[in-house]
């Protein structure tokens, strides 16, 4: 079956890659001949222990993992991650955190109610349109790890360097940006993302956790779910994990692996983003919100002269197809998401249709 699907261009829940969902439809009813969906499967038996020890060890080959890290699945999406990093992670009770968006405040706000947070680099004197100098951070002794959002989905910034962090650990948020280009994991304590965005449905997250990071020792009142240590010591399996997603998350792994690995993705995700990155740089009515050096591959945030006219932009896009172009209720303006899923194709019609708007709008 062929059908309509429109070029999406949400920041997350987001586009999934065709070839998996059609495999997905095809195992729908009945799992490799278990007489089961994934859905209906107990997640003790030993068709779902086999499925969640391929999606791992795709995603371990996929990113080159190293031994010494762990890689878990919870639930709880993203937002856990910001309690649960700093629950577990905070032994003497301080951490510095880089402030670079709307993402990197959330996970502040919630540190603060573990521990002392030091924001030791911001963006914030130019609405987040940049990524702070991080080559000489003043970084506290006790501190017990460096937080970064490695990839701002709201404001549309990445790190194309890491932080010098001094021997500190490196804590990345990789929600919007995971699995888009090759990625050194030694260099990080800890990586975390939420699925929804390039990899799978919502409501987990995937954690790779180096092993002298899971903690012992946690405060009683940490709760048995928030440790590390409960996921680690279980394989994801402590209690009813989200099979689905881990189930849909492991297609995604393979097929990465399939059409050549993350420096593929990376090259067609360079070479996708270009195409809109090329369109607003020669534009005369849109322009791009992030400074060209720091532009995220995943989130393009832009803008026309006035409110009124990124209002009809959405309106006149959403009518030729093209869904969820609206930015973010706090940024305003527009903001297309052209996650690892999305085709060139997408890019290629939407940047035909821009350009067709700023010519009737001359
Ligand atoms: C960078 C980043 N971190 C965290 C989150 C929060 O994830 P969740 O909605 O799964 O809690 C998001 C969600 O959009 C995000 O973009």
């Amino acid at each position: 079956m062929k059908y309509e699907r429109s070029f999406n261009f949400s920041a997350g829940p987001a586009m999934m890659p065709e070839p998996v969902l059609e495999e997905i439809r095809d195992e729908m009813l009945n799992y490799r001949g278990s007489g089961m969906c994934v859905m209906e499967m107990s997640h003790r038996s030993k068709v779902f222990a086999q499925i969640a020890e391929e999606a791992e060890a795709d995603l371990r080959a996929l990113m080159g993992i190293p031994d010494n890290y762990k890689v878990l699945f919870i639930q709880g999406g993203g937002t856990v991650q910001f309690a649960m990093v700093a629950m577990n992670l905070m032994k003497n009770g301080k951490a510095c955190y880089i402030e670079t968006g709307a993402w990197s405040k959330k996970a502040i706000a919630e540190a603060k109610k573990y521990g002392e947070v030091q924001i030791i680099a911001s963006s914030k004197d130019k609405n987040f349109s940049y990524i702070p100098d991080c080559s000489d951070l003043d970084i506290p002794d006790d501190c017990d790890y460096v937080y970064i959002c490695e990839n701002e989905t709201i404001n549309g910034t990445t790190y194309n360097k890491l932080p010098d962090t001094k021997g500190k650990v490196l804590v990345s948020d990789q929600s919007s940006m995971f699995l888009s280009r090759p990625c050194d994991v030694s260099k990080y304590g800890l990586i975390w993302a939420g699925v929804q965005k390039n990899v799978g449905p919502a409501g987990m997250a995937v954690v790779i956790i180096r092993e002298d990071l899971i903690r012992e020792d946690l405060p009683a009142w940490v709760p048995t779910y928030m440790s590390y240590k409960t996921h680690a010591d279980n394989d994801s399996m402590y209690n009813t994990p989200n099979c689905w997603a881990i189930y849909c998350c492991g297609k995604v792994f393979r097929y990465l692996r399939d059409i050549g690995g993350l420096e593929e993705m990376a090259r067609r995700n360079e070479d996708k983003a270009k195409v809109l990155y090329d369109f607003l740089d020669s534009s005369a009515l849109f322009t791009g919100a992030v400074v060209p050096e720091d532009r995220s591959l995943m989130n393009v945030p832009f803008v026309t002269p006035s409110k009124e006219l990124d209002a009809e932009v959405v309106a006149a896009s959403k009518a030729a197809g093209f869904d969820n172009l609206k930015g973010h209720k706090s940024v305003g303006g527009l903001r297309a998401s052209i996650y690892n899923a999305m085709p060139k194709e997408g890019v290629e019609a939407l940047v035909e249709f821009l350009k067709k708007f700023e010519a009737e709008h001359k």
